[in-house]
């Protein structure tokens, strides 16, 4: 089948590409794009309705109410009106918009900086505070187990029905094993993927993270970027960037202000932003932009303010230092006469 031999070429070979180097101990490390072929075909996971009966069922189904209404745990664990498939679209599902079962094969993944490996959960730990702006569920609770075994079920579906064995139930695993990630050898595959899929490249699942985009021909521009959003996002995310509720709950998710993601999110980075607009947004109607105007959008919402940095020392320009060093993002920068992270949100779950 063509399908197969496509992915598990790449699976294979895609271990002799270079790895980015650049790890910052934050959780929000970037992780390197991946060029895309034209042609490419993704990982397909099982459908969620094939999800089992029983108690392992029970906590994928969790996961996945978890990931899509994430809401449900704010003030909580969640400070802001996100979702994580806001950004992990179609449930964690969709290839370059940092899927799931591309991730869930990654980890655990060693960090050069602090010298220590972080599991699955740990990653998503990350995502908690920073993208949702909150305080992240402690290891072994309910919810990152939960959110964990989605993952996994996620992955190993997939796989099984690309090696032919749809009939295959997903594997049961402990909370432990589930927490830890795909990409150790104590990860167990059922007997004939052990062949196929191996150690080298799982960090590097065609789909993984987001797609390369070409660096703009000028500068990414937030004036320039203004008239993009205007245009092209306003009629959803807002004239503020606000989203939109209703009835209380989030419907269109913000892209700035108090309800968004921090300034330690990865999505705060534009050139994370750019990539993933350009090949997201606006949702549903493909790719309309052309890489400049989503260089540009994205310098336009990543030079609004938004939540402070969790790891605000107190120093605005001492924080910029410390931990944004190089990244393509305005925090400490100044733009239209406001110094971007002095006027910031209160990070964190508000009382
Ligand atoms: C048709 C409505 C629509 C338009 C137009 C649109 N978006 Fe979105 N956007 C969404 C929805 C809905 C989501 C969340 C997707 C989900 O949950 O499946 C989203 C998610 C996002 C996210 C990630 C979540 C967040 O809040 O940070 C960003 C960033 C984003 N959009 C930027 C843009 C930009 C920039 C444009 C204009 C180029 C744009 N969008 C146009 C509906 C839209
Ligand atoms: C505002 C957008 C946003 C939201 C909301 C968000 N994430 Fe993320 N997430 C990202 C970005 C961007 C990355 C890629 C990291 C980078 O390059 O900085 C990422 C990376 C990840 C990864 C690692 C992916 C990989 O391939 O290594 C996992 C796992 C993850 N997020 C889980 C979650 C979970 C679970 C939630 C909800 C609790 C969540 N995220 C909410 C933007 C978001």
């Amino acid at each position: 089948m063509k399908i197969d031999k496509v992915c598990l070429a790449l699976l294979l070979c895609v271990a002799q590409l270079g790895h980015a180097e650049d790890y910052v101990p934050d959780m929000q490390e970037e992780i390197s794009v991946q060029p895309k072929a034209a042609d490419m075909h993704y990982f397909v996971p099982r459908d969620l309705t094939q999800i089992p009966q029983g108690s392992f069922g029970d906590k994928v189904r969790k996961g996945y109410e978890l990931f899509v209404d994430t809401q449900q745990l704010k003030g909580r664990y969640v400070g802001n009106q996100l979702n994580c498939t806001n950004c992990h679209l179609d449930a964690g599902a969709k290839a370059y918009a940092a899927p799931m079962w591309a991730a869930y094969l990654a980890y655990p993944a060693f960090r050069k900086k602090d010298n220590r490996v972080n599991s699955f959960a740990e990653r998503i730990q990350g995502c908690f505070n920073y993208s949702m702006n909150g305080k992240a569920p402690a290891l072994d609770s309910p919810e990152l187990v939960a959110m964990s075994a989605y993952s996994y079920w996620l992955l190993m579906g997939g796989l099984l029905d690309m090696f032919g064995m749809q009939d295959k139930p997903v594997p049961e695993l402990s909370d432990k094993l589930l927490q830890q990630g795909g990409n150790d050898a104590s990860f167990a595959l059922p007997g004939p993927l052990n062949d196929r899929v191996k150690m080298a490249g799982r960090d590097k699942m065609p789909g993984r993270a987001f797609a390369a985009l070409a660096k703009p021909a000028q500068e990414p521009s937030p004036e320039r970027g203004e008239k993009v959003y205007a245009e092209y996002c306003s009629v959803c995310h807002g004239a503020q960037g606000e989203g939109r509720t209703m009835a209380g709950a989030p419907v269109l998710p913000p892209l700035w202000g108090a309800q968004s993601y921090n300034w330690g999110a990865g999505m705060h980075r534009v050139n994370t932003a750019a990539t993933f607009i350009f090949e997201n947004m606006p949702l549903g109607k493909g790719v309309q932009l052309n890489p400049q105007q989503a260089w540009d959008v994205a310098a336009f919402i990543n030079s609004r303010e938004r939540p402070q940095d969790p790891r605000y020392t107190g120093d605005l320009a001492g924080t910029a230092a410390k931990f944004h060093g190089d990244d393509e993002g305005y925090y400490g920068k100044t733009v239209d006469g406001v110094t971007l992270g002095s006027k910031a949100y209160p990070a964190g779950v508000q009382p």
